[in-house]
């Protein structure tokens, strides 16, 4: 953010007749946002869109001053959808709130301010260091400073009542994104009801208006669903409790020319940055304006703010690009890399993970000649999924054992370090699967804590997988000590564990907690997610460098509430590899590659039985964070050769598929029998292009499909990765400029080699390198 008059800094002494002195220019570097601050009055919000030049800007605000208030309150004239509701302490439903002041101060930002807030809010209540020694001023969670950004705070204040609300615009210097999320506080004489409490507001014109959303259920998650804007209120939400991307996203794009295309046209991006509950408003009423609203899903979630207290909410994280849908991606994309994703710039490694392969059968020979496969065919991490602990009970199945996190010794003789030894012998890492906010109520968990666990007084427990199920109630400390020592004791005795995969399989079924009083269990679901971020933070703060991967009944929690604590999710339980081209698709709107788990898997599939050609599914898994999860041992020599080169190549390309800029180019549900995207480096001299079939019928024929992103004045080489065709393609080794890539395309057969068997899944995976 940028005041572009300095008297905005003591804004607050600036007389009101000074109107020019009262805006507010948030900017990155292409886009911006501007505000009117007036002292004693309304904050409005005026553009928010491509960066402006200072006299357009000035003039605009002269001309329109701004005609919505930039956070609407509820209670008085204009009476639309409000952002903040709430009942005062003597039962007054209003707010009228009004500018008293406007800072800004330049942030550094690093990937362990989060860790450190943590450790400073432990030192706070009166703890000098966090339990797992970290404090606030040590050494370790001073991480290597990333970027900067503008962080501009308007603070407002009731007319009236002892309440406060401060307003929060983060712009960073580097990305095209502004977080916003407020704060609440008051002096009133008892508690203040908060009834709605959202992250942010932001009217968008009306015009000819798409939103695009994602929406699904397990097994089918990040589908894209595309509506025109109507008169009316569009309401997505979530109240899993638990995990909330399974169905719904709280991640929007709202084209602003139409229909959405990828690489042209307006968009404005939202994504709520929250773990838990969450709703998103889009009110089209009788005014000129879409007015969108995100936040915490209020829904049985009123909170009573004590006197003195501060409610922040999560950050809502705005986006705005004219090169499309693609555009919009690419800006949250190099936010997430850069900001919001824990290790973001760090490429991952290569693994395979046990689930598919074995399911509950966990053993040591198993593990162990897992470990080889892996290491032969290239791989870099092995992780062993559920099934290895509980004692008493122990994970056969899924019906018993979650909480007990002992190894099984009868499977596992030497334990986990045996298993990070033979992994060590390979010249691979070992990770570990977990599920640490449940307990099954066979456990000696539950036989110990009864009373750790989510549960409406008076009624009996809801269960979940397994018919045993529970979920611990995050909200209670002692559960909090509890799940960060499951994790802290795995990498105390376990130092060289690489990756832990996170999981969480069970919604919130009873609303009830034995940890908060009668007047507070609307705190519930808030609380829940306060403890999960909580145990996070002191997770990141002692173990910065361990990837993890949040897993929940699969992408579960793709979302940028969790990322900024895990590596990557784990994009869905379903691995079909035709499913998988529509749901990357879906998630690539809004999440990276690096963050985003595509794993190889068996054929027939285990979730949907289809049967796709070995080289169909390496070619979509290779579009995301390439991984395997199936048996090598049930391989054919043949099959385990293209894996081996599969997984060379992607090595290649990894930095360009983790790192680099996406173009989608061809979307599945553009009904053209074949998708196609390409990520191109940031310098724009390497890319990777894939092309996948999705139906085939006699006489169908696709389009050719022009690339993008390239340097136009380059020359670029091509070669065709995974070939399992016998001759190479016509142009394999031939050299074409970026504009006639660009403008024209490759003629790819589908698959030149007769009787391979598989061409209902043709599939082409090319690399273009930058000659000079
Ligand atoms: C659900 C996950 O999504 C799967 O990948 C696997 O880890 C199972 N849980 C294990 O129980």
């Amino acid at each position: 953010m940028k005041m572009k008059n300095l008297m905005m800094a003591a804004l607050a002494f600036v007389p009101s007749f000074l109107l020019h002195a009262q805006q507010v220019n948030i900017t990155t570097p292409k886009t911006e946002m501007i505000l009117m601050a007036p002292e004693g009055g309304d904050l409005k919000i005026v553009y928010y869109g491509t960066r402006l030049s200072e006299a357009d800007a000035r003039t605009l605000c002269e001309v329109e001053g701004g005609r919505q208030n930039a956070y609407p309150v509820y209670g008085k004239w204009p009476s639309g959808e409000a952002a903040l509701a709430v009942k005062h302490a003597d039962g007054n439903m209003t707010l009228q709130m009004a500018v008293t002041s406007v800072e800004t101060k330049t942030e550094t930002i690093s990937g362990a301010d989060d860790c450190r807030r943590a450790a400073e809010a432990y030192a706070a209540q009166g703890k000098k260091k966090n339990p797992n020694g970290i404090d606030a001023a040590s050494p370790r969670v001073a991480a290597t400073a990333k970027g900067s950004a503008q962080h501009t705070i308007i603070t407002l204040k009731d007319k009236v009542y002892p309440f406060t609300l401060k307003i929060h615009y983060r712009a960073y210097d580097d990305v095209d994104v502004i977080e916003t999320w407020t704060e609440m506080t008051h002096q009133e004489k008892g508690a203040v009801w908060l009834n709605q409490f959202a992250s942010g507001y932001l009217p968008i014109h009306v015009g000819d208006v798409y939103l695009s959303s994602l929406y699904g259920s397990w097994g089918n998650e990040g589908r894209v669903a595309c509506e025109k804007l109507v008169r009316g209120m569009k309401v997505i939400k979530n109240k899993d409790g638990v995990r909330n991307a399974h169905s719904a996203h709280s991640e929007v794009m709202i084209s602003l020319d139409g229909y959405p295309q990828e690489n042209v046209g307006r968009v404005i991006g939202a994504a709520l940055c929250y773990s838990g509950n969450y709703k998103l408003r889009i009110d089209t009423n009788n005014s000129d304006y879409h007015h969108f609203i995100a936040g915490i899903n209020e829904d049985n979630s009123s909170f009573a703010l004590k006197k003195g207290e501060t409610f922040t909410t999560p950050e809502l994280a705005l986006t705005y690009s004219e090169e499309g849908l693609s555009g919009t991606s690419r800006n949250f994309h190099r936010w997430a890399r850069g900001y919001k994703i824990a290790n973001g710039t760090t490429p991952r490694k290569v693994l395979l993970n046990s689930w598919e392969g074995v399911y509950f059968g966990i053993n040591e020979p198993g593990m162990y000649g897992m470990i080889k496969d892996i290491a032969d065919m290239g791989g870099e991490l092995f992780v062993m999924d559920d099934g290895w602990f509980g004692v008493k009970y122990p994970r056969d199945h899924d019906r018993q054992g979650l909480g007990d996190w002992e190894v099984i010794k009868e499977k596992l003789p030497n334990g986990i370090n045996g298993l990070i030894a033979e992994a060590k012998k390979r010249g691979i890492k070992f990770g570990i699967w977990i599920e640490p906010e449940m307990a099954n109520t066979t456990s000696e968990l539950y036989e110990q804590h009864p009373d750790w666990v989510v549960k409406a007084a008076g009624r009996d427990l809801t269960t979940g997988r397994g018919g045993t199920q529970v979920v611990l109630d995050l909200g209670n400390p002692a559960v909090q000590d509890f799940v960060f020592g499951i994790v802290d004791r795995l990498m105390t005795d376990h130092p060289d564990l690489d990756y832990i995969k996170w999981d969480a399989n069970m919604e919130i079924s009873d609303h009830g907690s034995q940890n908060l009083g009668k007047d507070e269990q609307s705190h519930l679901y808030i609380a829940y997610h306060r403890g999960f971020q909580n145990v996070c933070q002191r997770i990141r703060a002692k173990y910065p460098k361990l990837t993890i991967q949040a897993c929940a009944s699969g992408g579960g929690r793709a979302n940028y509430g969790v990322m900024p604590y895990f590596d990557e999710f784990w994009t869905s339980d379903n691995t079909d590899a035709l499913q998988r081209v529509y749901m990357q698709w879906g998630t690539s709107y809004f999440f990276p590659a690096v963050a985003m788990a595509a794993h190889i898997s068996a054929a027939p599939n285990h979730q949907t039985y289809r049967r796709i050609p070995l080289k169909y599914r390496i070619d979509v898994a290779m579009a995301g964070r390439l991984g395997m999860e199936l048996q090598p041992k049930h391989m054919q020599p043949e099959e385990v050769e293209l894996c081996k080169r599969a997984v060379a190549d992607y090595k290649r390309i990894r930095e360009v598929v983790q790192m680099g800029d996406i173009y989608r180019l061809l979307s599945p549900y553009a009904g053209q029998g074949a998708a196609s995207l390409m990520y191109v480096s940031p310098e724009k001299d390497r890319a990777v292009y894939y092309w996948w079939k999705l139906e085939q019928f006699i006489d169908s024929h696709y389009a050719r499909v022009p690339m993008a992103g390239l340097d136009p004045k380059a020359n670029y080489r091509i070669t065709e990765l995974n070939r399992i065709d016998p001759r190479p393609i016509q142009c394999e080794g031939r050299v074409f400029s970026g504009a006639f890539l660009m403008s024209n395309g490759l003629d790819l057969p589908t698959h030149n080699q007769a009787g391979h068997g598989d061409y209902d899944y043709g599939s082409r995976v090319i690399l273009l390198e930058k000659v000079q």
